[in-house]
C-alpha cells in the first residue's frame, strides 16, 4: 500500500466527457505546452491545481514558491492568450479549450492579467536571459494569461506509446498491486545512461519499487526526441532492470528548464503519481550553466517535510571510474579526473547523430544501437 497522499489532501480529477460544449461561444486556441499543462491538470497530476494560476496564485507561485493559501507549488502554471481572444473574455465566462483542430475542454474565466514576464523570468528562472530556453517560451507566449479551473471533455489521445500514459490514480494502483510501500520517482529527458542507472539503482536498494517517468512533452530541438527514448527505455529495462522493481510510465509535460524550482516542481507531482522519494542528481532540470551544480538540491531546505510530503533523495554527481573499474561520486572514489569517464550531453548526442557508440562505460550498448537507429530515423 502506497502512503503517499496527493499534494493538497485530495487527487484532482477535471474530466468529464459527459459534459458538452453547445452554448459556449468563445474558443481560446491553445499551444502544446498548455495542452500538456490541460491534461496534467485533469488527470490529477498537478493537483491541487484545478485550474490555470488565476492573479494571486501566479503572484505568489512566482515570488513565493507557494499558492495564495500557503502550500508549496514553484512553476507558475500560465495559460498565456492572445490580445484578440483575451478582448472577447469576461470573468465568469467559459471558453473552449482548442488545440490542433479540437475542442479539448473548457476554461471558467476567473482572471485575466497581465503578468510581468521579467519578474517571473528573474523568479522562476534566475535569469532574464532569452537564450535560456524556458525563458525564450515564457517571453515568445502571448502577454496575457488567462486563470480559472479547466474541464476536460475529450479524452487526449496519444497515438504512440499509449500504454504508458497513465493518470496517478492508476499509477497509484498499480503501485498498490505490487504492494510496493516506498516508491522512488525518476524523472529524466535524456536516454537512461550509467549514471542514471547507478543513482536509481542505488536508491532502489533503500525503497521497494522504481517509478521511472521521462518526461515526453516539449523539450528543446536537440534533445533527444520522446519516441526514440522510449525504445531505449523498454530495452535498459528488458535486460538491466528487474521487472518486478520497476514501472515505467511518461509524464507528459513541457520541459521547463528551470532547475532548482523545478526540481520541487517535479518532486511535488511524482508524490501526487504515488512516489514516496524523488531522486534528485546533478544540475536536476539544468540547462548551460545557468545553475550550479547543486542548487536543485540546495532549494529543498527552503522547506519543511511535513510541506512537501515527500522525500527528496540527492545524489552526487556519479561516473565510472577505471580505477574502481565502478560506477562511483566523489564521495565514493579517491582517483583523478583523468580516470574518470563523462562525457556531456552535447558530445552524446554528436556521437549518436554520427553513428558513433560512446564508451560503454558512459551507456549500455543494447541502449546506444537503439538510440543510433532512432536518430537516423529522425533526421
Ligand atoms: S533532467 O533535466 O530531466 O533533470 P537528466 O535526464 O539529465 O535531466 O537527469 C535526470 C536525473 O538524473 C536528474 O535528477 C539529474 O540530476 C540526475 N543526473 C543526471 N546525470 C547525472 C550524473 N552524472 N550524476 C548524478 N546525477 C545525474
Amino acid at each position: 500500500m502506497t502512503t503517499s497522499i496527493p499534494h493538497g489532501g485530495t487527487l484532482i480529477n477535471r474530466k468529464n466527457t459527459q459534459e458538452q460544449l453547445t452554448d459556449i461561444q468563445t474558443r481560446i486556441e491553445v499551444d502544446e505546452i498548455a495542452i500538456s499543462d490541460i491534461e496534467l491538470i485533469a488527470n490529477g497530476a498537478f493537483s491541487p491545481l484545478t485550474g490555470f494560476l488565476n492573479e494571486s496564485d501566479y503572484d505568489s507561485v512566482t515570488k513565493h514558491m507557494r499558492l495564495a493559501n500557503g502550500l508549496v507549488w514553484s512553476i507558475p502554471i500560465t495559460l498565456p492568450v492572445h490580445d484578440e481572444e483575451a478582448a472577447e473574455l469576461q470573468i465568469g465566462d467559459k471558453a473552449i479549450l482548442h488545440y490542433k483542430g479540437e475542442d479539448v475542454g473548457y476554461i471558467v474565466v476567473e482572471s485575466i492579467y497581465i503578468p510581468d514576464k521579467e519578474k517571473e523570468a528573474e523568479c522562476v528562472y534566475q535569469t532574464t536571459d532569452n537564450n535560456h530556453p524556458g525563458v525564450e517560451k515564457v517571453y515568445s507566449r502571448p502577454d496575457t494569461y488567462v486563470g480559472g479551473p479547466v474541464t476536460v471533455t475529450k479524452t487526449i489521445e496519444h497515438d504512440q506509446f499509449s500504454k504508458y500514459y497513465l493518470d496517478p490514480e492508476e499509477t497509484r494502483a498499480e503501485f498498490k498491486k505490487r504492494e510496493w510501500e516506498k516508491v522512488v520517482g525518476f524523472q529524466t529527458r535524456n536516454p537512461v545512461h550509467r549514471a542514471h542507472e547507478y543513482i536509481q539503482k542505488s536508491a532502489l536498494e533503500t525503497v521497494d519499487g522504481l517509478f521511472l517517468n521521462p518526461l515526453v512533452g516539449a523539450t528543446k530541438a536537440d534533445d533527444i526526441p520522446a519516441d526514440v527514448r522510449l525504445n531505449s527505455y523498454e530495452t535498459i529495462l528488458k535486460h538491466y532492470y528487474p521487472q518486478d522493481r520497476t514501472f515505467l510510465a511518461v509524464f507528459p509535460a513541457a520541459m521547463r528548464y528551470a532547475g532548482p524550482r523545478e526540481a520541487v516542481f517535479h518532486a511535488i507531482v511524482r508524490k501526487n503519481y504515488g512516489c514516496t522519494h524523488f531522486i534528485v542528481g546533478r544540475d536536476h532540470a539544468g540547462v548551460g550553466d545557468y545553475y550550479g551544480t547543486y542548487d536543485a538540491q540546495k532549494i529543498f531546505r527552503e522547506f519543511e517535510a511535513d510541506e512537501l510530503g515527500i522525500t527528496p533523495l540527492f545524489f552526487e554527481h556519479s561516473f565510472y571510474c577505471k580505477k574502481c573499474k565502478n560506477m562511483a561520486s566523489a564521495k565514493t572514489c579517491p582517483h583523478d579526473k583523468e580516470d574518470h569517464v563523462i562525457l556531456s550531453g552535447t558530445k552524446v548526442r554528436e556521437m549518436l547523430k554520427n553513428g558513433e557508440m560512446p564508451p560503454e562505460e558512459f551507456s549500455r550498448p543494447e541502449v546506444v544501437k537503439v538510440l543510433i537507429s532512432g536518430m537516423k530515423e529522425t533526421v
